[in-house]
């Protein structure tokens, strides 16, 4: 049986509580927040009382709107790297601290393409965050956009499977992840 120990379970828990943020942010700026959106509310109470502003400029306000709440992308996406390298750091000093269990196999090299896309996601982020992309910037954002849907499925997946092994031949695998106890 794997042992958890308390920086694992602090970084795992950072980590959780970061990836749900990110999938707000991100559902936000898709849908309440969408620029235009917002750009075309503004629009239209501002021509109820005579002013009249072009489409384009309504979806400025719109992402001047949405820029705060976005912050939070970048201020959380950025922890998040911080959070890769420490992971990294624990893996180079004690291993994955995986166990034998064969069941377990697939699931141990789920986690580890997980850490490869977080990777990539944490490389694409920045690279449009510092805005390095020149010429490829549509292909970086495709690339971080699909990637980052993959990473809100997989915890999706991730909680679930975690329900089952916990109610079929993992009990208190949950617990563990809690408070460490064996
Ligand atoms: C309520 C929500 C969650 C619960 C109860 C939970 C619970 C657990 C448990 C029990 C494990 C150990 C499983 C094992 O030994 O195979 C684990 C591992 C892991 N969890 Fe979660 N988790 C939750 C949310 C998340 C979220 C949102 C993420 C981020 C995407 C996440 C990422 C991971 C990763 C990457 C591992 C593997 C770590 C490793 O062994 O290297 N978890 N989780
Ligand atoms: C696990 C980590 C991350 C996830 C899951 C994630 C997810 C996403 C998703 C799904 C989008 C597309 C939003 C849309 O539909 O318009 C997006 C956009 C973006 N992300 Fe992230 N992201 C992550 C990390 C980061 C990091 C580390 C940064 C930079 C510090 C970053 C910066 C951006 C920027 C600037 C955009 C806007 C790109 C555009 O204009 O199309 N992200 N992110």
């Amino acid at each position: 049986m794997r042992h958890f120990s308390s920086s694992f379970r602090i970084w795992h828990w950072l980590q959780a509580v970061l990836m749900f943020g990110m999938f707000i942010t991100v559902l936000l700026r898709t849908t309440v927040m969408h620029k235009e959106q917002i750009g075309g509310i503004v629009q239209s109470r501002l021509a109820e009382i005579g002013t009249v502003i072009t489409d384009e400029q309504a979806v400025l306000i719109g992402k001047a709107v949405r820029s705060p709440m976005w912050d939070w992308h970048i201020y959380m996406g950025i922890a998040l790297a911080v959070l890769l390298v420490w992971r990294i750091a624990m893996v180079l000093k004690n291993g994955f601290g995986f166990d034998n269990n064969p069941a377990m196999q697939k699931v141990y090299r789920l986690y580890k393409a997980f850490y490869a896309v977080l990777a990539a996601m944490s490389l694409s982020g920045l690279v449009l965050y510092w805005k390095l992309a020149g010429e490829s910037k549509a292909t970086v954002e495709t690339v971080h956009m699909v990637l980052g849907w993959s990473l809100f499925a997989f915890m999706a997946v991730h909680i679930i499977g975690v329900v089952l092994a916990e109610k079929s031949d993992q009990k208190g695998l949950v617990s563990r992840m809690i408070n460490g106890r064996e």
